[in-house]
């Protein structure tokens, strides 16, 4: 039988030299200071009884199963607690510690149901394990004593069911909750026999609980159990990959029957996660199978024609000879592709070369331009590198955090737990400083055990102007780090700088109208992240997606570089990616103006060299952005566009100027899961495949690569790299792998800060952050080391100039949005599974100010309304919200959030400016026009699609 069980030391491995000698039964180890006996005896090979210890949380000492003898001791000490000591003899085994721990047992059975042959957990069980280690062959007590036999399952939770008949109270959950997750949401409550779990008054769904997972993975009875698990049976293999949802990019272990998953298990080796995951990654995979996948091409003339089923051979040569058609017609030029930023490194890479190479245009572009673009190049010029400067185990010693514009609890919970152990502190060490820059009240300002110093509750478009405030204080107060910027940094541009931030204008007092920011809490903020021996930010799309998102990009970096935190541990410049493969796509080429590794299309020699591995010619002008593509598919001088993983037609700004230009191709190539919004508007369906049913590699906001393997085949016969090549072949041009190894190795050979990746170097690491090459073979965990890679890291002048998007009489209101933890992005794979219970629609949040004039009531149906369009979701009344600020979500289609947001961008990249729009709010409404044509048009686009094609059957 498969074993799903990994090895447990038991407590948590200690920092340090394995210096302390302890012989554990009559054979020495050596190991780091303050390790348990327990930890020590497993390097000895020996394992000894355990229950409520487990190596992921700190040693309780409660169940009394891993009692030791020590030489020279009395009595029998638990070895979970007992740290080693140089010279210690320990027995682990000895007739009298067989005695007690049989004791143990049969207290322990003598009080669970004895249903092991139709338990879900049989042959996992820790408790089974433990009973058959210790001998026990009968319980003395019997079972008819005082017990909880009759205790009500709690299965309320979608995925999980709390079973607490069969709890032993060794309380590994609630530490679970505790130290890896930091919810607080479970706690035992009564004392000795009646002490028992809860999760808060009601139930799981109705608690505190986030739906992580940690205590279902800690539990080591069937107490908290999967509820696929109870369902399919135990598993009888595991794949090791990685998750397809965010940019934390988390390694799990698939675990399967036969070619379906039974459950998710975040890998203990997975160095982003550290074995733990949250209710995403873990729990909602369902959507991978779900009976909305389309499993079969399909072309049609028009868009208001049905779908007509055909073979992938057939879909690819129409969709060649359109694009070729198109191109005879209408130029080059006319034609293009969006990469996507959920499929794997190699399937980026190959789309962007399919348009450069085959459709011979630089027109690729990737939703990370209305994303992190200005990440991109905010970085770039100013250290000299578009990614993020640190790993996730940095902020283990951090000492102050900014987090700007993020809402990591939400966005990016693993790491957000990781955040908050380190926010905590222990016995040991402080607590790290923390300061919020957002205009909401986000969870991490208030949160059990962690309090924001500072929360700098601004105006949504004032980044540029609190970071300039904070650095005026930290130059004009003598803060700064002229030490190391005189070291590191171009002198002449810093003092230039230094000179403009300096400046009474960006003073906090001077720029506290436009902040909206009490000038004390900017100084107060200013000197804490200044004065912190290692000072990090952290920063998401709230940063980004403004019409200055460059400036404040660069603006961060200076604020970094003034105070001297970049280059080591604990510092740095991070940028949160959103979706899971965001940073790999733009490394991969996928701007219309940089080929892979970030390198202008302008560089003769690096064209040349891409020239003679294509065998091909690249234009040497950068080609069109998304936003521009709209434009000139309006104009009617962009015809055609091939689009792979990314639903453009909800995820992007001005839907109903989406919408025109969607509808004004001749030719729109949808690769996808599903049949999405975007899909709605093609001329050519090309079934996409899940990240379960190929290999591949995704790069997280670490720069870190990791595998992502193949658990299942393609549910529609190809994964999306061979269908990328397929057309690619079809279009005339050879793109001939066998394996996406192939794939990587050629990207490898191409670029620079890959040259040593391979999938033989992933297997041996696990993963590798880039760049790896000669100079780092293993990879390189945290950037510009001794120097910036750019040289000297450059300051640049960041002038605040307020957004165009201002408050008038008629749209009195800024709307912000952001994102929701259960659901992800534009919801096509989290609506697909039962994540819904806790977001199935997008609400407007609103503070209760705003509400009550406007009389609005929480829960009431309202009409968001801007200069672009109209929509009506429901009310949600909370002071979260400043006033003058409302919030919403964009997961769910009919809601249609962006068809009120605006055509405003960044300077530098054209990044969308969805974190501000001038909005009125009104009461008692009912669905907008758009909304109801929305509908009615949805409803016919999936009423073509033949049934056949969603069943994977051959047409009748
Ligand atoms: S639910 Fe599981 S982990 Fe929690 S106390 Fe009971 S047996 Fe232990
Ligand atoms: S699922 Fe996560 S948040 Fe919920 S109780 Fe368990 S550990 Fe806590
Ligand atoms: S934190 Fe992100 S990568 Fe990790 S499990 Fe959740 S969604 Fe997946
Ligand atoms: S495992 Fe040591 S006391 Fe429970």
């Amino acid at each position: 039988m498969y074993s799903n069980k990994v090895l447990d030391h038991g407590t948590p491995a200690k920092p340090g030299q394995a210096t302390v000698a302890v012989s554990i039964d009559g054979q020495t180890v050596r190991v780091a200071p303050g390790t348990s006996v327990m930890r020590a005896a497993v390097d000895a090979g020996v394992k000894i009884p355990k229950l409520c210890a487990t190596d992921s949380l700190d040693a309780f000492g409660s169940c009394r199963l891993c009692v030791v003898e020590v030489e020279g001791r009395r009595g029998f000490p638990a070895s979970c607690t007992t740290p080693c000591e140089p010279g210690m003899k320990v027995t682990t085994q000895s007739p009298k510690l067989a005695d007690l721990r049989r004791g143990v047992m049969e207290l322990y059975i003598s009080d669970h149901p004895l249903d092991c042959l139709t338990c879900p957990a049989n042959g996992n069980c820790e408790l089974q394990d433990m009973a058959g280690v210790v001998g026990l062959r009968e319980v003395r007590y019997g079972y008819d004593g005082d017990n909880h036999l009759q205790a009500t399952k709690d299965a309320s939770n979608p995925y999980f069911s709390f079973d607490p008949s069969k709890c032993i109270v060794c309380s590994r959950c609630v530490r679970a909750c505790e130290e890896i997750q930091g919810t607080f949401a479970l706690t035992v409550e009564g004392r000795g026999f009646g002490s028992k779990i809860a999760p808060g008054p009601t139930d799981f769904l109705n608690s505190e609980c986030v739906s992580c997972g940690a205590c279902v993975q800690a539990c080591p009875t069937a107490t908290l159990m999967e509820k696929s698990v109870a369902d399919q049976g135990q598993p009888d293999h595991a794949v090791v990959t990685t998750c397809a949802y965010c940019g934390v990019g988390c390694s799990f272990r698939a675990e399967m029957k036969g070619a379906e998953v039974v459950r998710m298990v975040p890998h203990k080796d997975g160095k982003a996660n550290h074995g733990h995951s949250c209710v995403k990654g873990r729990f909602a995979w369902g959507y991978a199978t779900h009976p909305d996948r389309v499993k079969k091409p399909m072309i049609r003339a028009k868009i208001t024609d049905p779908w007509r089923e055909v073979t992938w051979e057939q879909a690819f040569a129409h969709a060649a000879s359109e694009i070729r058609r198109i191109q005879q017609q209408h130029g080059r030029d006319s034609v293009g592709g969006i990469t996507s930023s959920r499929c794997t490194n190699e399937e980026t890479y190959l789309v962007q070369k399919l348009v450069r190479a085959a459709f011979g245009t630089n027109n690729v572009d990737t939703c990370a331009r209305v994303c992190h673009s200005p990440t991109g190049y905010g970085l770039k010029q100013t250290l000299g590198e578009s990614a993020g400067t640190q790993d996730f185990d940095s902020v283990d010693q951090t000492d102050c955090v900014i987090v700007m514009g993020a809402n990591p609890t939400d966005g990016h919970p693993v790491f957000a737990s990781r955040m908050k152990r380190r926010l905590r502190g222990s016995a040991t060490q402080a607590g790290a400083g923390l300061i919020v820059i957002d205009p909401r009240r986000i969870d991490l300002v208030r949160t059990p055990h962690v309090e924001a110093d500072f929360h700098l509750q601004l105006k949504p478009g004032a980044n540029v102007a609190v970071l300039n405030a904070l650095a005026h204080v930290v130059v004009t107060e003598g803060l700064a780090r002229e030490d190391y910027v005189r070291a590191r940094c171009e002198l002449p541009e810093y003092e230039k700088w230094k000179a403009f931030i300096s400046l009474p204008r960006n003073s906090p007092e001077a720029l506290e109208a436009d902040t909206g920011v009490p000038a004390a809490q900017i100084r107060g903020a200013a000197r804490l992240f200044a004065e912190a021996p290692n000072g990090a930010i952290y920063y998401g799309l709230g940063v980004t997606e403004h019409s200055q998102g460059s400036t404040t990009v660069m603006a961060i970096a200076n604020l970094a570089m003034v105070t001297g935190n970049i280059g080591r541990p604990g510092v740095g410049v991070n940028p949160l990616r959103g979706q899971n493969n965001v940073q790999g796509s733009c490394d991969m080429g996928s701007f219309p103006h940089e080929l892979p590794g970030y390198r202008h299309v302008s560089d003769a020699a690096t064209r040349a060299l891409f020239e003679a591995a294509w065998g091909t010619r690249i234009e040497p002008e950068p080609g069109l952005r998304i936003p521009n593509m709209f434009d000139a598919a309006i104009d009617g001088s962009f015809k055609a566009l091939y689009v792979q993983g990314e639903d453009i037609a909800q995820s992007d700004p001005d839907t109903q100027h989406v919408q025109k230009a969607l509808e004004s191709l001749e030719c729109l190539i949808v690769q996808d899961i599903f049949l999405n919004e975007t899909a709605k508007y093609a001329h050519v369906f090309l079934p996409g495949s899940s990240f379960l049913e190929k290999d591949g590699t995704f790069t997280n906001a670490e720069r870190r690569i990791s595998r992502v393997r193949k658990v299942m085949p393609p549910l529609a016969g190809m994964a999306d790299w061979e269908a990328t090549c397929g057309f690619a072949e079809a279009l005339g041009y050879p793109m001939r792998y066998s394996h996406p190894s192939q794939v990587m190795d050629e990207i490898a050979r191409l670029t620079p800060t890959f040259t040593g990746v391979s999938y033989d170097k992933l297997e041996k690491l696990g993963s590798i952050q880039w760049p790896c090459n000669d100079a780092a073979p293993e990879g390189t965990p945290y950037m510009h080391a001794t120097q910036f890679v750019r040289g000297k890291g450059r300051f640049f002048l960041t002038e605040y100039v307020a957004t165009p998007e201002r408050t008038t009489r008629k749209f009195p209101l800024i709307l912000t949005t952001g994102r929701i933890l259960s659901q992800y992005n534009v919801g096509a794979q989290t609506r697909r599974t039962q994540n819904g219970v806790w977001h199935e629609a997008d609400v407007l949040e609103i503070h209760p100010h705003d509400a009550e004039v406007r009389g609005i009531r929480d829960g009431e149906p309202v009409a968001l309304q801007s200069r672009k369009g109209e929509t009506t979701l429901r009310a949600v009344v909370t002071e979260r919200m400043q006033p003058g600020v409302v919030y919403t979500t964009f997961h769910h289609p009919e809601s249609g959030v962006n068809v009120v947001t605006t055509d405003n961008s960044d300077w530098a990249t054209n990044c969308p400016e969805y974190k501000v729009t001038a909005v009125q709010v009104v009461a008692h409404a009912r669905k907008s026009e758009w909304q109801r044509d929305y509908e009615q048009f949805s409803e016919t686009q999936e009423g073509m699609v033949p049934k056949t094609a969603m069943r994977g059957e051959a047409p009748r």
